[in-house]
């Protein structure tokens, strides 16, 4: 298999549950490689989730277990995949700070997904530093364990080509410690928004959760923008920046019974409640596995704390291997 050779890592910040955006950009690509790669990560990425909620550790303290339930509900094994927490793994900061170092504050700033977040979470000069550098953080995540494969959504791209500078860097000045990384972006890199906004975002109050009920769903799609000039059935109306297409074409798997609707879409004669009420189902037969599961798992909250505390145990082992070798090359190891 073509990814036998690779270490997988991802991460999720503990801030709110997991929508269909993260099951499509990213945790579908996880639960493949598990099983294809030599070894695969987990990391609830807490301390990632401080960067912007400082004031806020209860928020991402509750949301610890939630997103690693979601994630074991879509399948992620802790069989297969070390599943861990990012703050109980002190040698991530401590390669954090030896990192900061590498990276200019220019650099920083300039970093369209962090320049992005920056703009959408309105913090513009008053940004923590914490917020800022995450980028240098993340590239300790990604390097403690030397992975080399990461699966994240296309937002993301702009921190991992700065991972790979870090990595440049750091070999250059202490000698070759660390390879550059690769990244994955599922087959739907980017999903819009119910409300048609370029991204579902937990922050932008848009997403369709995995671990939402039939109802809400429901609700979600059926208020679903489509053709604001398609008012009787009988009207001509628009597929184009139509989010209900936009979500039948990602996620119908019945590609030619979608084409015919389009036309019949096109051509007048096809009511918007009947392409949302297909949607509903096609939706609804995704989640529902994945929502039983997770109601299953919600009953055991021990369980899964403790899938997470036995995966730490394992992530910190590869980790003070991995500071060992970076404190000699940097000779920072004096006893
Ligand atoms: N920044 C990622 C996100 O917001 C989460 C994350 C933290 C991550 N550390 C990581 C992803 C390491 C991949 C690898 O979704």
């Amino acid at each position: 298999m073509k990814n036998m050779n690779e270490i997988v890592l991802t991460g999720d910040r503990p801030t709110g549950r997991l929508h269909l955006g993260h099951f499509v950009g990213s945790i579908q690509n996880r639960i493949k490689l598990q099983n294809e790669s030599s070894k695969s990560f987990y990391m609830v990425a807490d301390i990632q989730g401080l960067t912007d909620n400082a004031n806020n550790p209860q928020k991402v303290r509750d949301n610890v277990i939630e997103v690693a339930l979601d994630n074991l509900a879509c399948g992620v094994d802790p069989k297969k995949t070390i599943m861990f927490i990012q703050s109980e793994v002190p040698e991530i900061a401590e390669l954090t700070v030896i990192f900061l170092n590498l990276v200019t504050l220019a650099r920083l700033k300039r970093n369209p997904t962090v320049k992005n977040e920056i703009k959408q979470k309105g913090f513009n000069e008053d940004v923590p530093a914490g917020f800022l550098c995450y980028p240098i953080s993340q590239a300790a995540d990604i390097l403690f364990c030397k992975s080399s494969l990461i699966p994240v959504g296309e937002d993301q791209l702009p921190v991992i080509e700065q991972v790979n500078e870090i990595v440049d860097t750091f070999n250059r000045y202490y000698g070759k410690v660390f390879n550059k990384v690769k990244h994955l972006v599922g087959d739907t890199p980017r999903l819009i928004g119910i409300d048609g906004n370029s991204k579902m975002g937990k922050s932008l109050n848009n997403g369709i959760y995995l671990s939402d009920s039939l109802k809400e769903i429901t609700q979600k799609v059926m208020s679903m923008y489509t053709d604001p000039k398609h008012i009787h059935v009988e009207d001509p109306g628009n597929v184009e920046g139509n989010v209900v297409f936009s979500y039948l074409d990602i996620f119908d798997s019945n590609k030619k019974e979608i084409a015919e609707l389009k036309e019949k879409y096109k051509k007048g004669g096809l009511g918007d409640v009947v392409i949302k009420k297909r949607l509903i189902n096609v939706l609804e037969e995704i989640i529902s596995p994945i929502r039983t599961k997770r109601l299953e798992l919600e009953k055991n909250p021990e369980l899964v704390m403790k899938i997470l505390e036995d995966g730490t145990k394992k992530a910190r082992i590869v980790a003070k291997e991995t500071m060992a070798e970076v404190r000699k090359a940097i000779r920072i190891n004096y006893f």
